[in-house]
């Protein structure tokens, strides 16, 4: 049984790099292209296996040529595909990214496909791998009712859990049942109403997301680092200095492998700078999945 279950959607990446993000109306020539495996939770549960943890990943796809990269994507990586559930009449998923090749910044649409169908029925067919687990991450790509189903039992089973909120969406009736909220400067922003520039707006959103009743917070800043609170200890990192290629999936490997250094038992201070570490990596290459770095990569 896995140490880490990973609860989100795959989907293909179709991604174009160009000068920059071209504004509405506006037709730029680009320079690449590249079509590689996403989705949120696919990319935090291959950044789990690559640094060596032990991860299931429940998801659904379709019987088409994307679903057949889904499983090729997690065999690669050494992820069983027992908790994927394949079905024939729905479509695997794709989003379209934008990326500015000299900052490395994005803008992403996904259309999740076949996960938009899950339903809590089918989920409970994969409910004991999530009980079993030691850590439950998961974030808000697949419908909310299963994602809230399966923070309970998570929760209910003693696992940790870890809330990536991305794409920020109301999530009434989830705080109880949340230990670690994961969420960018742009969605704290969201469930607070409050501008995040600095570290000192940081704090006072997660002393406000701490009031709604979750345990942890860490909001990652980008390039700017992240700020950690628990309510009794703060914690400030600054980013790891890199040479940025592509941010797609920055924050799935911060999750990744802030989950997998929690599973090893490690102070939350090491957890945090390792995965802002294994973030930073994953900046340095193209894609998402595909930039997820291995152990060996992080120096
Ligand atoms: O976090 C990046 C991911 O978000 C991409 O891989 C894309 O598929 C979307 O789910």
């Amino acid at each position: 049984m896995s140490e880490i279950s990973v609860l989100g959607i795959f989907v293909a990446d179709i991604s174009f790099s160009g000068s920059k993000i071209p504004a509405i109306g506006e037709t730029i020539l680009g320079t690449k292209y590249n079509i590689g495996p996403g989705g949120k939770g696919c990319n935090q549960a291959i950044a789990v296996a690559r640094l060596g943890g032990k991860v299931s990943f429940i998801s659904k796809i379709g019987k088409d040529n994307y679903g057949e990269l889904a499983l090729n994507t997690l065999k690669k990586d050494n992820i069983s595909t027992t908790n994927i559930i394949q079905d024939e009449n729905s479509q695997t998923g794709v989003a379209g990214i934008l990326v500015d090749q000299n900052s490395g910044k994005n803008a992403i649409n996904v259309i999740t496909g076949a996960p938009s169908s899950l339903t809590t029925k089918e989920l409970d067919n994969h409910i004991d791998t999530i009980k079993k687990s030691k850590i439950f991450l998961t974030q808000l790509e697949v419908p909310k009712e299963v994602t809230l189903h399966c923070l309970k039992a998570a929760k209910e089973n003693n696992c940790l859990t870890i809330l990536n909120p991305a794409p920020a969406s109301e999530i009434k009736g989830f705080f109880d049942y949340i230990d670690f909220f994961t969420p960018n400067e742009t969605e704290a922003e969201f469930y607070t109403g409050i501008k995040i520039t600095n570290e000192k707006e940081a704090k006072v959103a997660s002393e406000k997301l701490l009031g709604m009743g979750i345990k942890k917070i860490v909001i990652t800043l980008g390039e700017k680092g992240l700020f950690y609170s628990d309510g009794k200890e703060d914690i400030y990192l600054k980013a790891n200095s890199v040479k940025v290629t592509d941010t797609t999936g920055a924050g799935d490997a911060f999750n990744g492998g802030l989950a997998y250094s929690l599973s090893q038992n490690k102070p939350i201070k090491e957890c945090l700078e390792f995965a802002n570490k294994v973030a930073g990596a994953s900046t340095t290459k193209q894609g998402a999945g595909n930039a997820m770095p291995f152990l060996k990569d992080l120096s």
